[in-house]
């Protein structure tokens, strides 16, 4: 049986997949996609509800990781460092950076990495502090014109 905290951190989460998924994921319909520190998948599970054509998921932690790969049988998973692996990415129609690049002692350098893997048209969404403390407190989303 869930206790009233575990129920109040799964309802958080899922208001967090419902928001994002009306703002912001529709835009991975038929994309190429990355999904940047997806941890277990559950944002990962609504990407997939939007049916990208390819998706890529880079995780640092080996359990998660591990977890996804199985989880997730068609999408490319990395077990890597958004500092050092992003080359390994290709280029990508929509990168999804969530909750993630609060982690980066150097998070100019992964940006300047991640624009590697992005065209003009590529949309960057970076949502900070979004993890289990509640709905977004900063939103970029970026269109790359470079
Ligand atoms: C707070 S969780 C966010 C999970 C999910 N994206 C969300 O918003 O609910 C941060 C995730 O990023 C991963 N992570 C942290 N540093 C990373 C790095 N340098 N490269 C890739 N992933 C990283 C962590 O292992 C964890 O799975």
């Amino acid at each position: 049986m869930e206790s009233d905290q575990e129920q109040i951190v799964e309802e958080k989460n899922l208001a967090k997949c419902r928001f994002l998924n009306e703002n912001f994921l529709y835009h991975c319909r038929d994309k190429t996609v990355l999904e940047i520190g997806c941890f277990e998948g559950h944002i990962t599970e609504w990407i997939v509800k939007n049916n990208p054509s390819k998706l890529v998921l880079l995780e640092a932690a080996a359990i998660p990781a591990k977890y996804v790969s199985r989880k997730f049988l068609d999408a490319t998973v990395i077990h890597g460092d958004m500092h050092e692996d992003l080359d390994k990415v290709g280029k990508v129609d929509v990168a999804l950076v969530l909750g993630v690049i609060y982690h980066s002692h150097a998070p100019l350098h992964v940006l300047e990495e991640l624009v590697n893997c992005c065209d003009p048209t590529t949309i960057i969404v970076i949502i900070c502090r979004l993890g289990l403390i509640g709905i977004t407190k900063l939103q970029i989303i970026l269109v790359c014109d470079m």
